[in-house]
């Protein structure tokens, strides 16, 4: 009767049917690394024409849809130009982090449907802007975070969702890596005018999302916050990787950071996020609830993918009782096709599964605060306003 942690959290995989009768027009605003993953996934879609592009660097979308081999796209100097040529329904903004808030406003204000690449934007003051201009807009929106579309977060969601752990009372999440600071693109990471915040804004947002999706979004209510740099303003560091030792030089975000976050409903939230450290991880997630914890192993490179399986502790007729639930393969297609995928669904007026703005500005306000906290050197209250 009862299925075994081995087959119980197999999700079915129902089969795609794309109408084809509507077709969704895209422009891509930002034509740089992560633009690349965009158009890649969006070929593949036959209810998608790629029309349009923009970048502001002179010459660089018309090289990157030359590159990606798209006909016939116009190109814009910048996403003003590109919204107000009234061609597109939807586009993905693909910015660095310091201009993701004006172009998906500007977007939305315009009445076009925004899928934003993670973070969603770089303070809680553009979060709140954000959402003013969805709500105003009644356009789509959603955030760039693929690792929801994977089966083993859902699986974490699911056990958590049941109530098997009971009222969850601590969770310790984050992540890291050894080397890992992303430069090898270009700098927009780094930089303090571009990127704007680092480690947390890269594959911080992914950690927080994993645990706060699980238990349904609490607010947060106060944060004590920490942000270092010591490893990305170590020349050496960038010379052992085989990059000039100039890059310290403009560093100008976290390469770490942790904060303790109060939690609505008696939740404490420890975390952690690291780009680079003289240690392999910073630990697993855990989290802990009265009748059970989950224990969700970390990776060594953290990108938003669990490390391993997943083990559950119980007191079971007085005995300790761990259960394994065995990681489950990858979907057929790509976290980043689904999230497409989706937003496009939803573009066509289809049920869609988004990842709502609703969710993540609570998501950046974690961030902001860690941020104010941190320059601070105190922990402070978070008013998250109602839109
Ligand atoms: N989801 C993921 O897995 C993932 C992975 C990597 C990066 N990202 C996110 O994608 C974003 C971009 O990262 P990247 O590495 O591609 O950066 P990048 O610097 O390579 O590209 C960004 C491009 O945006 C352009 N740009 C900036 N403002 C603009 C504007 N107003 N109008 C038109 N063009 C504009 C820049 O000129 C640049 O070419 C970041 O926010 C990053 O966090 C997401």
């Amino acid at each position: 009767m009862s299925k075994s942690g081995l087959d119980a959290f197999k999700y079915d995989q129902t089969e795609e049917k794309i109408d084809l009768s509507k077709k969704v027009r895209v422009g891509i605003i930002g034509t740089g690394w992560i633009a690349g993953s965009h158009i890649g996934e969006l070929k593949k879609m036959p209810d998608v024409e790629i029309v349009a592009g923009a970048d502001l660097v002179p010459g660089k979308a018309e090289a990157f849809f030359k590159k990606f081999e798209v006909e016939g796209v116009k190109c814009y100097p910048s996403h003003k130009e590109l919204c107000d040529a009234g061609e597109v329904d939807a586009v993905c903004v693909c910015t660095y982090n310091a201009t993701h808030a004006e172009c998906a406003i500007y977007a939305l204000e315009k009445g076009i449907n925004v899928m934003l690449e993670k973070p969603m934007c770089v303070t809680l003051e553009e979060a709140v802007a954000i959402r003013k201009a969805e709500k105003a807009s009644g356009k789509v929106l959603t955030i760039g975070f693929q690792p929801r579309f994977d089966n083993n977060m859902k699986m974490v969601k699911d056990i958590v969702q049941s109530g098997v752990l009971g009222d969850i009372y601590y969770i310790q999440t984050g992540g890291g890596r050894r080397h890992g600071i992303p430069s090898p693109y270009g700098t927009t990471f780094i930089q303090e005018d571009t990127g704007v915040i680092g480690a947390m804004g890269d594959i911080g947002c992914y950690s927080l999302d994993m645990v706060l999706n699980a238990i349904g979004y609490p607010k947060p209510l106060t944060v004590s916050g920490y942000t270092s740099n010591f490893m990305g303003k170590d020349p050496d560091y960038f010379v052992s990787e085989g990059k000039p030792a100039e890059y310290s030089d403009i560093f100008g975000v976290e390469d770490f950071a942790a904060g303790f976050v109060r939690l609505e409903g008696g939740i404490i939230l420890d975390f952690r996020i690291a780009w680079a450290m003289h240690l392999d991880t910073p630990g697993d997630t855990i989290i802990m609830g009265k009748k059970g914890s989950l224990r969700i192993p970390s990776t060594e490179c953290w990108n938003g993918s669990i490390g391993g399986d997943l083990k559950m502790y119980q007191r079971v007729a007085g005995k300790d009782v761990v259960t394994t639930f065995p990681m489950l393969p990858p979907r057929e297609k790509s976290g980043f096709y689904y999230k497409l995928r989706e937003f496009i669904n939803a573009c066509k007026g289809e049920e869609a599964t988004l990842v709502p703005s609703e969710q993540i500005i609570i998501n950046q306000a974690i961030i902001d605060s860690i941020v104010k906290s941190a320059k601070l050197g105190k922990e402070i209250e978070v008013e998250i306003p109602e839109i």
